[in-house]
């Protein structure tokens, strides 16, 4: 610890790398980490946050909502979430008591992206069925159709729900397969970027790369549900009441409809995005032909949930909210590379009053309007 250093206490209510809290811990830090796997009760990070913590590093299982933020006034400085995602806390909460918070976006985008490509391939080629026959020692035969064949996706077409940084990584991963795009965006339509990507897709095809021009443009919901082959979810969970366009049960019975019933669905976003009993009820009754998930209503999925019915179980592709778990993305201490690095930077950052001391500089500052002359 250098003199002129101050001590900070942290909370984290995970552990997100020892090397990570090192890094903090070289800087004078003292850092205390939940003990188990399991997330802490809230009251366990109430009762923490009221101890006078300068920092809470969190994770997308803790509810950070007022009583938190309540018990940190005059002493909570910063709460670093270590996800992009930042539904679990309370915005306009944050903002009340001006407390920053940060996130780790961007070094998990290509993981997710590429985690989200492959989850599309694996539901739609049926590689667990067939490696669950093999497994399972139930493959008598090699057949031209028995016992079930995969669809490609080469060719087809994907819609891209929320245009952001993840969905804007898919498209550029995806388009190796020779697919259109239809896309849709709630916000502002990045027009400039589908331009350079139809600009790249103009160029395999005049090279020979793809036997048909393969295109992409922006469209609305319903014309990329009705379009697609595969619909890709890549938007945040925002609940009614917390932002101009809220993506709660985006999917419902009415939407999913609009869907083929040839298409598949793959989420990786949130799982409040989709109303989940309609999707079991569209999947059911064959509305749509599968869909791989990485997310969920509720996590972890629960031992009664319709999703793992055995006879959905070729069409339907199960994971653990997986999809940024790279070793590099997830543990590296490089802030431009791991979402531990950006997280404890973030901390970092506030507490040592970096960019001028103000977070509305600070670029993992999340909740910047609580900070600016207008707030
Ligand atoms: P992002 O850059 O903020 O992109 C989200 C995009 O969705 C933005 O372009 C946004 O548009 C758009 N959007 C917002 N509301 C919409 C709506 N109602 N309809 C259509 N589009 C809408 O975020 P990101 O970094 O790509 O991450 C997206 C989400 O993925 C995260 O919030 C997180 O929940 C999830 N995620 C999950 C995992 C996982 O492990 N499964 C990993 C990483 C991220 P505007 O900006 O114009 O509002
Ligand atoms: C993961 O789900 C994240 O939001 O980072």
């Amino acid at each position: 610890m250098t003199e002129q250093r101050r001590l900070f206490r942290v909370f984290a209510t995970c552990n997100i790398g020892y090397e990570a809290f090192d890094v903090l811990k070289k800087r004078g830090y003292e850092v205390e980490v939940y003990p188990e796997p399991e997330p802490p009760a809230k009251s366990w990070i109430v009762v923490k946050v009221r101890s006078g913590i300068d920092a809470l590093i969190t994770t997308l299982r803790d509810r950070i909502d007022g009583e938190v933020f309540e018990a940190g006034r005059g002493s909570l400085k910063v709460v670093a979430q270590y996800a992009v995602g930042f539904d679990n806390i309370d915005r306009a909460a944050a903002n009340r008591y001006r407390i920053p918070f940060t996130n780790t976006a961007d070094v998990l985008t290509e993981a997710t992206a590429e985690f989200a490509l492959f989850i599309l391939g694996n539901v739609a080629r049926k590689l667990c069925p067939s490696e669950r026959l093999v497994r399972d020692n139930r493959w008598g035969i090699w057949h031209p159709f028995l016992p079930f064949l995969g669809d490609e996706v080469t060719g087809k077409t994907i819609a891209v729900i929320g245009m952001g940084r993840i969905g804007q990584a898919f498209i550029k991963k995806a388009m190796a397969l020779d697919v259109d795009f239809l896309c849709y965006n709630g916000g502002v339509e990045d027009h400039e970027y589908t331009r350079k990507i139809q600009e790249a897709m103009d160029v395999r095809f005049r090279n020979g790369f793809t036997p048909e021009r393969r295109t992409i443009g922006y469209v609305s919901f319903e014309a990329a549900l009705r379009g697609a082959d595969f619909v890709s979810v890549h938007v945040p969970l925002v609940r009614e009441g917390e932002g101009r366009n809220p993506t709660y049960h985006l999917f419902n019975e009415k939407t999913l409809r609009w869907m083929k019933p040839t298409a598949f669905l793959v989420n990786t976003a949130r799982g409040a995005v989709v109303d989940e009993k309609a999707l079991v009820d569209a999947l059911r009754e064959g509305v749509i032909a599968g869909a791989a998930l990485d997310v969920y209503e509720r996590e972890p999925l629960p031992a009664d949930s319709p999703l793992r019915d055995p006879k959905l179980e070729n069409r339907v592709r199960l994971f653990s909210h997986f999809a940024s778990a790279g070793r590099l993305t997830r543990l590296s201490t490089n802030p431009n590379q791991g979402m531990a690095g950006r997280c404890v930077q973030g901390v970092i950052d506030v507490l040592e009053g970096r960019y001028g001391g103000g977070p509305a500089n600070m670029p993992y500052v999340v909740n910047k309007e609580a900070f600016t002359s207008s707030a």
